[in-house]
């Protein structure tokens, strides 16, 4: 008996869509589940770009908080007797203020922060502000915290104050709660002094009460919940080109990132002066947001947390192949060092090991399980793989437990590329760390990538796709068009889950008025996060991610079945599938990236009669509609780009269950069949 229902609420989204002659028909064999799907699948790839750290997901609000960016007062505005000391209490960063008695009661010494672009705040939220102080020649003294809108000159510029009483002439730290009596993205922070005794003051600090998981040296709570919304499994940190440095001096430093924050020394940020029409002088890293809160983080939102740690090298990008950096085995002690070290401070046993100890003292005595650690991040050629066969030998004998992850450099089909290859199964990587920023016309062409089985052999590394985005036309913005290649592209890594275990879209972040590179995943302004479409892409095969491939096929107007694209005639329709075991569901994912909306038929195969008299009618189909091809989502405004959900219902006969449609023009769709 055949049942033949329609897919009513998909007609009806495609209504008005001209329809194209081609008949899709998608099958999907259901008997054997093929390949399993790697919990890490799916992930983000964190880099301090576009304010993505200080000023983004991190939740401090004041910029230069230790008054240690190489213009000391940079964010800063003073009034009155301020001075510049430096042989403060915090070793590593030795600068910091004394305000001195303006020597008139209706003066004040003073000094204001700008926080980043402004400080966001809500009105009714409180706002955590401490600083450590003292009163050099003992005594007491009171400091006043405003919070102020200095576009206005009307008693209307305050909108919350605070206060704290220093004592005594030892370092100490202090806090007040702050409340905003109004939601202003553009606030400054004004801290005033006593008027009869000299304050010193150091590390100025403020942070919203409510941060994520309401952490005090915690993330902004909109931008680190868009990730845990998001339930990535892979969580790649801390870069990208950072992790290299502009030259090997300011490269990222893990060990600096960890211990007390108000000692962690401040390091510059590459993508301050790379691009110079995109110039900005103020961005440092102020490690706030350290190894620790990766790690943490990666715990908070269940992602397996995967570092990179520099080769010994710096950006080949910016300095060619002379880096200028060690490789011999003496002079790359220190990163053998730091990957051995990382590793014991994810895992290891705070009884009988350093940095697992400094992970217990600073609140996570359990261990952190790291599986995977990169080492290098774009490195290519000769130069990388002399210091990484040095390199990962050693960490290898000393912690073999960690799979250890190569790269094949910048781009993924260059010289660098073919040679890194052949050299990273030499060194016998886990996985190689692929990247791709490519146009439409790229991913049109290389929608197959991962099905040359010639090129990826069966044994030796795996893939992982680190960082990777579909550039389109114009100025690159997040274009709901582009994302529509990014999903079909995914049903080519999904169907070859066997081959790449990882992949992670790139950049996650960037803050609206203070960005590098674009497209990005999430954007946002002081106040309000924006998901983009690709985002929602993102977030739709993170949420279906399944167990295991199922085959799946697409024949055109009753052409030879094959797996797409290289059907011939491939006319833009891309599908895979997967089922999740445990749930007993199948999930079927079909992209059109075509201009017109589609005639579609799903199949499903490979049950039983039973099996298939009590498959559930009810189908749930999530469809991410981007025919509004330069439509974005944008901080503060209404989402024009999102998922919408609709059921509908599958008919069965004793052969297969059927589902028949049409997906209308440059529309990713999620179908959810209940066993
Ligand atoms: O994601 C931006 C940059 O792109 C990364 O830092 C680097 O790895 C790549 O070149």
């Amino acid at each position: 008996m055949r049942f033949r229902h329609i897919l009513s609420a998909l007609c009806v989204a495609a209504a008005l869509q001209p329809l194209a002659a081609a008949e899709n028909v998608i099958t999907v064999d259901a008997k054997k589940p093929g390949a399993p799907i790697q919990t890490t699948q799916w992930g983000i790839f964190f880099e301090d770009i576009n304010y993505a750290a200080d000023g983004g997901l991190y939740g401090e609000l004041l910029k230069n908080r230790s008054f240690e960016f190489p213009d000391h007062f940079c964010g800063w505005d003073i009034s009155g007797r301020v001075t510049l000391m430096n042989d403060g209490p915090f070793e590593r960063n030795p600068h910091y203020v004394r305000l001195a008695p303006s020597g008139h009661r209706d003066k004040h010494t003073m000094i204001e922060n700008h926080g980043f672009f402004g400080i966001g705040v809500t009105g009714g939220e409180e706002y955590r502000f401490s600083l450590w102080a003292r009163v050099p020649d003992g005594g007491k003294s009171k400091l006043y915290i405003d919070l102020t809108d200095n576009a206005t000159m009307t008693e209307d510029q305050k909108m919350g104050s605070g206060s704290v009483e220093v004592s005594g002439a030892e370092w100490k730290k202090y806090t007040a709660i702050v409340k905003a009596d109004r939601t202003f993205a553009k606030a400054h922070l004004r801290l005033w002094g006593d008027s009869k005794v000299t304050t010193d003051v150091e590390h100025v600090s403020l942070f919203p009460v409510k941060t994520y998981k309401n952490r005090e040296n915690g993330m902004r709570l909109d931008v680190a919940q868009a990730l845990e919304d998001l339930h990535p499994g892979v969580f790649r940190f801390p870069g990208g080109c950072i992790v290299e440095g502009t030259d090997l001096e300011t490269r990222y430093q893990w060990k600096n990132s960890v211990g007390p924050v108000e000692n962690r020394p401040l390091n510059e940020n590459r993508w301050h002066y790379t691009f110079t029409y995109r110039y900005f002088p103020d961005y440092f890293q102020s490690y706030g947001l350290g190894f620790f809160e990766y790690f943490q983080l990666a715990e908070d939102i269940g992602a397996e947390p995967l570092p990179v740690l520099n080769v010994g090298m710096a950006c080949q990008f910016q300095n060619g192949d002379d880096a200028h950096a060690p490789c011999t085995r003496e002079g790359l002690q220190q990163f053998i060092d730091d990957c051995i070290d990382l590793i014991d401070f994810a895992n290891g046993d705070p009884a009988t090991n350093q940095w697992a100890k400094l992970r217990a003292d600073m609140g996570h005595p359990a261990p952190f399980n790291l599986k995977f650690l990169a080492i290098g991040n774009e490195q290519w050629e000769q130069p990388y793989f002399d210091r990484l066969a040095i390199i990962a030998p050693e960490v290898r004998k000393a912690r073999p437990e960690i799979k250890l992850i190569g790269t094949s450099g910048p781009n993924a089909e260059d010289d660098h590329f073919k040679n890194g290859w052949p050299a990273m199964r030499k060194l016998k990587a886990d996985l190689v760390d692929e990247h791709y920023y490519r146009d439409v016309k790229w991913y049109q062409n290389w929608m197959n990538r991962y099905d040359d089985r010639e090129f990826y052999t069966k044994d030796g590394p795996r893939v992982f796709a680190g960082e990777w985005a579909c550039h389109d036309r114009g100025k690159k913005w997040n274009h709901a068009g582009a994302s529509i290649y990014e999903a079909a592209f995914m049903t080519g890594i999904e169907r070859n889950a066997d081959l790449v275990h990882m992949a992670t879209y790139a950049p996650l972040f960037a803050h609206v008025e203070g960005w590098q590179w674009r497209p990005d995943l999430i954007w946002y302004d002081n106040l309000h996060t924006a998901r983009t479409a690709s985002y929602y892409v993102q977030q739709l095969y993170m949420l279906n991610r399944g167990t295991n491939v199922l085959p799946t096929t697409l024949s055109i107007d009753g052409g030879q079945a094959s797996v797409n694209p290289v059907a011939k005639g491939q006319d833009g329709v891309f599908a895979s599938s997967v089922i999740d075991t445990p749930k007993q569901e199948i999930i079927v994912k079909v992209i059109n990236t075509t201009g017109e909306a589609q005639s579609l038929t799903i199949r499903l195969t490979g049950m039983k009669a039973k099996q298939l008299e009590a498959i559930k009618r009810d189908v749930e189909i999530i469809s991410l509609n981007c025919a509004d091809y330069d439509a974005e989502n944008q901080p503060g405004r209404p989402e024009v780009v999102s998922p919408k959900t609709f059921a509908a219902t599958i008919a069965s006969d004793k052969k297969a269950a059927t589902l028949q449609g049409r997906i209308p023009a440059k529309t990713f769709q999620v179908y959810r069949v209940k066993l």
